[in-house]
């Protein structure tokens, strides 16, 4: 045809001319000879009008019986309007319903209000909802910068696999797979290990991709499918994981807010609260933590373990993220490096994101030495036959090296402001969900 067919998103380099935008009805009002379209096509929404007069009757006819979310393909010409969302308008000149959604089974996601177990049950649809699509936008600008971070300061990304012989974080939360006859294999919880050999390699690595836990817990937190970053750098110490991860952090926030300003206001986010992260970020220790806990009154003891409310209750105290380093050993992972002067604490580090979101970067410094890497491994019960090639890294030219691993979803549910992290990832993994 003699319209050409653009986005909904470049409307505003295209007024006055013929254009057509192909999409489907997000919604529709109508005063008597004149209808108000609504049309999404993912880049964006606008708002057409269509006047009875200026029509041929069955195209009007069409519209104005058309069924939400029915596909169309609208033709017309862009005018700026002021007062619209978006600042334009599209005068119809004529449609081609693609396929109507019928009266008899019409879309099940209507404006009021749904509950959240339904919506997730229809998630294949919800995904279509403007603040989920704000929600997946900004996932996106996360991803994107997070790669450009890495990839413009001297990363490789060299991938993991995800069927692994080895627990990597603890046996409790492994995913068992059959693998052919009668071998066993795991979902890969994290990368790290294989980072470990690419960093040897390369100097500085990154994977990216997802990872696996069966966690029985039922947060707002946790996912039992998620996906992770994890850079990785030889000759690298724990000082280097806080200087990269704050670095990293400040960079992706700085991108959101440049780059993602529509999305994050159909959140109705502060975004005073994300112009506050800015280096330098504040550094305790686990021992002022368990300090500033008891003072906000948590029961916690030196020794254990922060839970869920530690967390949030330590995030709450600073306006930017804040990393919190020297947890004991016997919490944490085998492979961390013991701190020199007190082998008690490993030399690993947390960051808690701000306004109460917890844990979303953990890391540090690996065990460099063959035989206290092999007696952690003893120590924490791991078969050593697994781990061969990972010890023998520790071989061939071992050099203190150091990483960390960022949760994307925690980072999404952070910078967005949600309460629950199912709404950060298309189709959620959780301890109940597993559809669609
Ligand atoms: O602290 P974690 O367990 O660290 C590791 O896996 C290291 N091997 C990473 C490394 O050093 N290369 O997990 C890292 C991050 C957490 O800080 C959190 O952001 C995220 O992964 N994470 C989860 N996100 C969603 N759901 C879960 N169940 C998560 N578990 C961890
Ligand atoms: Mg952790």
């Amino acid at each position: 045809s003699d319209y050409r067919r653009i986005t909904i998103a470049s409307a505003g380099q295209h007024t006055g001319e013929p254009v057509e935008i192909a999409g489907w009805l997000y919604n529709l009002r109508k005063s008597g000879k004149i209808i108000f379209p609504i049309i999404r096509d993912g880049s964006g929404t606008i708002q057409c009008v269509g006047v009875k007069a200026q029509l041929p009757e069955d195209v009007f006819e069409a519209l104005k019986n058309l069924t939400q979310e029915s596909s169309v393909i609208i033709r017309g010409r862009m005018r700026a309007e002021a007062r619209a969302q978006g600042g334009y308008e599209m005068d119809i000149e004529g449609a081609e319903i693609v396929q109507r959604v019928s009266e008899e089974h019409p879309y099940p996601i209507t404006p009021k209000e749904h509950g959240v177990e339904f919506l997730f049950d229809q998630r294949h649809l919800h995904l279509r909802s403007r603040r989920q699509h704000a929600i997946l936008k900004i996932r996106h600008e996360i991803i994107k910068a997070v790669r450009d971070y890495f990839d413009s300061n001297g990363f490789t990304l060299v991938d993991c696999p995800i069927f692994t012989p080895a627990a990597c974080e603890g046996t409790t939360t492994l995913f068992e797979v059959d693998y052919f006859e009668d071998e066993k294999v795991y979902l890969t919880q994290s990368g790290q290990l294989y980072n470990e050999a690419t960093a040897a390699a390369f100097g500085k690595s990154y994977c990216f991709g997802p990872t696996f836990r069966a966690e029985k817990s039922k947060t707002r937190r946790h996912l039992t499918e998620f996906w992770m970053v994890e850079p990785e750098m030889a000759y690298a110490d724990l000082e280097d994981v806080k200087r990269v991860a704050e670095e990293l952090i400040v960079f992706m926030v700085g991108r959101v807010l440049e780059n993602r300003k529509t999305e994050l206001a159909t959140l109705e986010r502060d975004i005073t609260k994300l112009e506050a992260i800015k280096a330098p970020f504040p550094r305790i220790s686990y021992d002022e933590a368990v300090e500033i806990l008891k003072r906000k009154g948590s029961e916690i003891e030196w020794g254990g373990d922060f839970g869920g409310t530690d967390e949030t209750l330590l995030s709450e105290e600073f306006d930017r993220p804040v990393m919190v380093d020297r947890y004991p050993a016997a919490v944490k992972a085998f492979y961390f490096q013991p701190a020199p002067e007190r082998p008690e604490v490993a030399l690993g580090v947390d960051v808690l994101a701000s306004e109460g979101y917890g844990e979303v970067i953990g890391g540090g410094q690996r065990v460099h030495d063959y035989d206290l890497l092999l007696q952690r491994i003893k120590d924490h019960n791991l078969p050593p036959e697994a781990f061969q090639w990972y010890l023998d890294l520790r071989r061939f030219g071992s050099v203190p090296h150091a990483g960390f691993g960022m949760g994307i979803e925690r980072a999404v549910s952070w910078i967005c402001g949600l309460e629950h992290i199912r709404e950060t990832i298309a189709f959620p993994r959780m301890l109940y969900r597993t559809r669609p």
